[in-house]
């Protein structure tokens, strides 16, 4: 099943610039974006980011403030933080051995970069590749990483997989079985982020007065690290 999973990704790959390196900060720059924010968006910011940031110790030499102005729109901002968080740490000590002693960095992401930048046989599992293992029953080897993120993104997909066009179908045990649908966000969880994304870009435009704002919110970014209190005003950490 392998072979035929390589060979249509030969045919269909699709052209991602984080596909072009085998640099570990940008391949964890891109990973990180990736973690929950989609393709398409993510491709634009990543060619800014490696721009303005081209190594760890450009983004290690940044100010907080700078860098969650520039993730604005990625949604998850605490992701910036831990990216900055890491960036420090490894223009500081270098690389660690263990990958996911970064902030930031989980299984998966450690697995990426191991795999993507440093080429080690180590296959990065994420929801969309623990999908497909568990649709094909197929025990893909470290070599089909790239493919299966495709694969899952564009044709094992999680609800309506289209298996009239998938490579894989004709050994696939699961063909033509939908799946339940993804569990919904809860409510409360998603308008708390979404106040907290708001209060975050008033914040970032400029200085606001602390009594202005909701106070729950405030907390809860001043715990992420995501803003700063000087006084009465709420800032971007500096
Ligand atoms: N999603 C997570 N990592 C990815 C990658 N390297 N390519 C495409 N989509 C991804």
């Amino acid at each position: 099943m392998e072979a035929e999973l390589l060979a249509w990704y030969e045919r269909t790959k699709r052209d991602l610039p984080w596909r072009e390196t085998r640099d570990p900060y940008a391949i964890l720059v891109s990973e990180v974006m990736l973690q929950q924010t989609q393709v398409d968006r993510v491709v634009p910011r990543y060619l800014e980011w490696l721009e303005r940031w081209p190594t760890t110790a450009d983004l290690a030499g940044a100010s907080a403030g700078d860098v969650i102005r520039a993730w604005q729109g990625l949604g998850y901002n605490r992701r910036a933080i831990a990216l900055h968080n890491a960036a420090k740490a490894i223009a500081e000590s270098g690389w660690p051995d263990d990958l996911t002693t970064l902030p930031g960095v989980g299984p998966y992401t450690a697995a990426a970069v191991r795999n993507f930048a440093l080429g080690e046989p180590i296959l990065p599992i994420d929801v969309n590749v623990a999908r497909i293992q568990k649709r094909t029953g197929c025990d893909f080897s470290p070599a089909s990483g790239q493919a299966l993120m495709d694969l899952g993104a564009t044709v094992c997909l999680a609800r309506i997989p289209r298996c009239d066009i998938c490579p894989l179908a004709a050994g696939c045990p699961s063909r033509g079985q939908r799946s339940e649908p993804a569990r919904k966000q809860s409510h409360f969880e998603g308008s708390f982020r979404q106040r907290r994304a708001e209060l975050l870009r008033l914040v970032a435009d400029a200085p606001r007065d602390f009594a202005e704002l909701d106070s729950a919110v405030v907390e809860s970014l001043l715990r992420d690290g995501l803003i700063a209190r000087d006084g009465v005003l709420v800032t971007l950490p500096s």
